[in-house]
């Protein structure tokens, strides 16, 4: 059984609540809590066994390390070692939030936590709750997304029991995150640093300490008439319905989008669409299958809502999810790797 505690109301810690889930983080049992970017599914980080279990509850292959959480920048001498001045920086910066840096690791972190890498990737999350748990539990957590493997991870405690509930001891209900995709991961071992996954701290904040290396995602162009091939890449952050992606001129793709729909329709398929604020008028006939992302001109927001919309979409039982490309600017970035992800690279240029 896994038991949910309402851990926030309004501004205020229910500090029962975080009592008795950071006494059962401490002995090893799995704690699922609110970060400010996505759920996490949170295991003591010196307990073997427990983060062995982590593994298991996700169905997470071995060969995928994790993140560390911390409460504070003083835990970090415990977990990683010959931190850089560019690190320093990095963290007086930007933490707590959603930044996680890789960096060379202590001999107090298991091989389990760091898939055998010599490197651990730390991070100390700006979110109340996680907050008050890290610091009460006193130790290191891991903490991947609180999903089960290469599902979409999870913004609501809600989603978190929908994946992995009878799996975990214990989910923290903080109310929905604020960020919605997770956070960015920075290698600093190198020189220049390189961006492993973009995130929550957009790419131009980090530019203004150095210049860094982007790792892009691999885009596989289709013509109009997409087949449902097998993606080229592993599937990742991903909804069950296939997901198919249009980039290019903004009335282009949505009378592409409208055009692709029809015709799924046609062949007998439920679609559904996820909708900007200014495609929405062109997909009203679709009702609830057209699920809305916020404005082109917030990609703030559309970050808040993309997995909660796709994870709508699914319980609605859709065959294909049709989405637009945004903008790279800002959160930008992570947005599109995460569509690109789920789509396993599949877009459609309609220019
Ligand atoms: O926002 C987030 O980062 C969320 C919240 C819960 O904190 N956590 C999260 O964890 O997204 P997870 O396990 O879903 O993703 C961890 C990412 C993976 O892409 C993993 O490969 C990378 O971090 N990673 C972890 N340790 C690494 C290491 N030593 N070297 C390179 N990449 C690493
Ligand atoms: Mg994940």
């Amino acid at each position: 059984m896994t038991k949910r505690l309402t851990a926030l109301t309004g501004d205020t810690v229910h500090e029962e609540a975080i009592l008795e889930a950071a006494d059962a983080l401490r002995q090893g049992k799995l704690v699922a809590f609110p970060t400010e970017t996505v759920y996490g599914l949170g295991a003591n980080a010196l307990h073997p066994e427990a983060v062995r279990r982590v593994f298991e509850a996700k169905s997470r292959p071995p060969t995928d390390p994790l993140i560390v959480h911390l409460h504070s920048g003083a835990q970090l001498e415990l977990v990683a070692r010959a931190v850089p001045a560019l690190a320093q920086a990095l963290i007086e910066a930007f933490w707590p939030g959603p930044l996680t840096l890789v960096m060379h690791k202590t001999h107090h972190v298991a091989d389990a936590v760091t898939a055998g890498l010599p490197t651990v990737a730390v991070r100390m999350p700006d979110h109340p709750v996680a907050l008050a748990l890290l610091a009460v539990a006193g130790v290191p957590v891991v903490a991947p997304s609180a999903n089960v493997f290469s599902h979409t991870s999870p913004t609501t405690a809600d989603h978190v029991m929908d994946d992995l509930d009878g799996r975990i001891d214990y989910v923290l209900d903080g109310g929905p995150t604020a960020i919605g995709v997770e956070s960015t991961v920075l290698d600093v071992t190198i020189e220049p640093p390189r961006i492993l996954r973009p995130g929550g701290t957009p790419l131009e904040d980090l530019q203004r300490f150095a210049r860094m290396i982007e790792v892009r995602q691999p885009v596989t162009p289709e013509s109009h008439e997409p087949q449902p091939s097998p993606g080229m890449m592993q599937r990742h952050y991903s909804p069950r319905a296939s997901v198919l992606l249009f980039d290019g001129e903004p009335d282009k793709v949505r009378s592409g989008m409208r055009r692709e729909a029809d015709r799924r329709q046609g062949l007998g398929d439920r679609v559904g669409v996820l909708t900007t604020t200014e495609d929405r008028y062109a997909f009203a006939d679709l009702g609830e299958m057209a699920v809305g992302l916020g404005s082109l001109s917030d990609l703030d927001a559309v970050a808040r809502n993309l997995y909660a919309a796709m994870r709508a979409l699914d319980a609605r039982g859709v065959d294909v999810i049709l989405a637009r490309m945004v903008p790279e600017h800002g959160t930008g970035l992570a947005i599109r790797d995460r569509l690109l992800r789920a789509a396993e690279g599949r877009i459609i240029l309609v220019d």
